[in-house]
């Protein structure tokens, strides 16, 4: 069975609008699911808050956010899925309390804890910071001690 032309452009029209109004409220979205940063951090400085969780642990953002349910191309930002995530939380709580109270490091203009020991301190850009150095950078044995010369002889 053939659709006529006539049915197939409002059908067509109807559609557009149905797509551009679902699109439309998703651009003013702000984050819903913040337990640990401020509720009303601007866009930019939670961008750039994840940003330096990727550098500073060597990961992309699928490390700690889980993928959506129904588009696994994407991921899902507020979902609490991934354990990786709920550690970092951890890890942002401890964090800032190392800086409060053993770096004293006060709070900048906006309020916010200043922060003196980051992610990167102790995670130089690896998911788990080393308790010791790698087994490659032990220094070299000292060298074997000199061959025993013989006693300088005595007059
Ligand atoms: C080391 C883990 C980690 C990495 C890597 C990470 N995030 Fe996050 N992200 C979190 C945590 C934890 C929260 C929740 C913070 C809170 O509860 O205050 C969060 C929250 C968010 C939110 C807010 C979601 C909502 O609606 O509540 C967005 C958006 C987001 N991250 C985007 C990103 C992007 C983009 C990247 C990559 C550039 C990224 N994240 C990398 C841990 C991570
Ligand atoms: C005082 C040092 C220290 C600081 C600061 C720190 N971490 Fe960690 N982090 C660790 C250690 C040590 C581990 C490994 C724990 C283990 O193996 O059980 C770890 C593990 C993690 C893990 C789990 C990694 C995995 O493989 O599952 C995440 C995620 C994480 N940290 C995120 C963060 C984020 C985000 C920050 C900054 C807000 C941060 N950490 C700051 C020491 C630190």
């Amino acid at each position: 069975m053939k659709l006529k032309r006539s049915y197939l452009v409002p059908l067509s029209l109807l559609l557009a609008a149905t797509l551009c109004s679902l699109s439309l409220p998703q651009q003013e979205e702000r984050a819903k699911n913040l337990k640990v940063l401020p509720k009303n951090i601007s866009h930019e400085e939670l961008e750039k808050e994840m940003r330096s969780f990727n550098k500073a642990l060597g990961v992309k953002c699928d490390f700690c956010h889980a993928r959506q349910t129904d588009n696994p191309k994407k991921l899902d930002f507020a979902s609490d899925d991934k354990e990786e995530k709920e550690t970092a939380r951890d890890m942002m709580r401890m964090t800032m309390r190392i800086n409060k109270k053993y770096f004293k490091s006060g709070k900048d203009e906006q309020g916010q804890q200043m922060m003196t020991v980051t992610c990167y301190t102790c995670h130089n850009g690896q998911k788990e910071p080393a308790s010791k150095p790698p087994a490659s950078a032990t220094p070299p044995p000292p060298p074997a001690p000199p061959v025993p010369q013989e006693a300088p002889q005595q007059h």
